[in-house]
């Protein structure tokens, strides 16, 4: 408790007052991500690993943007900044904990923006919503990853739609937002890596799942072709204990489904 509070203090005047109702939900999966470290280490050198693959061999390695980089739990940071000439972290927030991090490993060319990447202002004002037109902007733009964002877009949209009268918003507008950042994340000049989980499942320890939920409200995930490919072959889809056994329940575990691919 103690940690948590020092890393929410120690946040909260380097992150800009819009976002600071975020500083929450990112303490707690840095506390989480401690806890479960065992559990989730699987999925995280997995994700590291899709990642590498998605950028080998690129032609040049100039800049490469993570968006929702979160606590760099996921992403292989280190090997980002010895292979890119500029590494620009793109999230709601960076902790104080993941910026000494980065200073601690003498990390110097890595760039954080802070910026919400769910197109949901644009939705409420009627504007077809284009969340990654900003990496248009980026100059020698040569590699993107979606490191374990997109069902955050949905999951925080929900809680903001909960917010607001009804009607403010279309029907549709968890799909929308979520189709929003396939899309964007399609149409870049650049390889792209998309790595998220699209749904969980409650599952006891007789190994009975409960229920399933689709993270990804119904959108379908680009299944590989030839433009957008799976490049780690038969690994591109795992589990996650997001919630593993004892976290929340002695009896009840969460597992989420994750994939990889990449659109080159
Ligand atoms: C599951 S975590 C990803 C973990 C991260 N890739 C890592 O390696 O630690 C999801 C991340 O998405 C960020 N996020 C959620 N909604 C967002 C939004 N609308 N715009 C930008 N970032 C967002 C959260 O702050 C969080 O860091």
């Amino acid at each position: 408790m103690i940690l948590e509070a020092l890393n929410y203090a120690a946040s909260w005047p380097l992150t800009m007052p819009a976002h600071r109702p975020y500083l929450r939900s990112s303490v707690n999966l840095w506390s989480r991500a401690h806890r479960c470290a065992r559990q989730w280490a699987e999925h995280e050198a997995r994700s590291k690993a899709a990642i590498v693959a998605a950028c080998d061999g690129l032609r040049q390695q100039r800049t490469a943007v993570v968006l929702g980089s979160g606590l760099l739990r996921d992403v292989p940071i280190v090997e980002l900044a010895k292979r890119f000439d500029t590494v620009v972290l793109v999230d709601l927030v960076h902790l104080a904990s993941t910026r000494a991090w980065i200073a601690l490993k003498g990390l110097k060319n890595i760039r954080l923006i802070e910026r919400d990447l769910s197109g949901f202002d644009s939705l409420a004002m009627g504007q077809k919503p284009d969340p990654l037109s900003f990496l248009r902007q980026v100059p020698y733009l040569d590699f993107v990853v979606s490191a374990n964002l997109l069902s955050q877009i949905g999951i925080g949209a929900k809680k903001r739609l909960e917010t607001i009268s009804a009607g403010t918003m279309p029907g549709d507008a968890l799909k929308t937002l979520i189709s929003a950042h396939l899309h964007g994340l399609r149409d870049i000049a650049a390889t792209t890596c998309l790595l998220t989980d699209v749904a969980y499942s409650v599952i006891d320890r007789a190994g009975r799942g409960q229920e399933t939920v689709d993270l990804l409200h119904g959108v379908e995930v680009p299944a590989p072709d030839a433009r957008w490919g799976s490049h780690l072959d038969l690994a591109s889809e795992w589990d996650w204990p997001v919630v593993p056994f004892g976290e929340q329940s002695a009896d009840h575990q969460v597992v989420h489904r994750v994939i990889a691919r990449t659109c080159r």
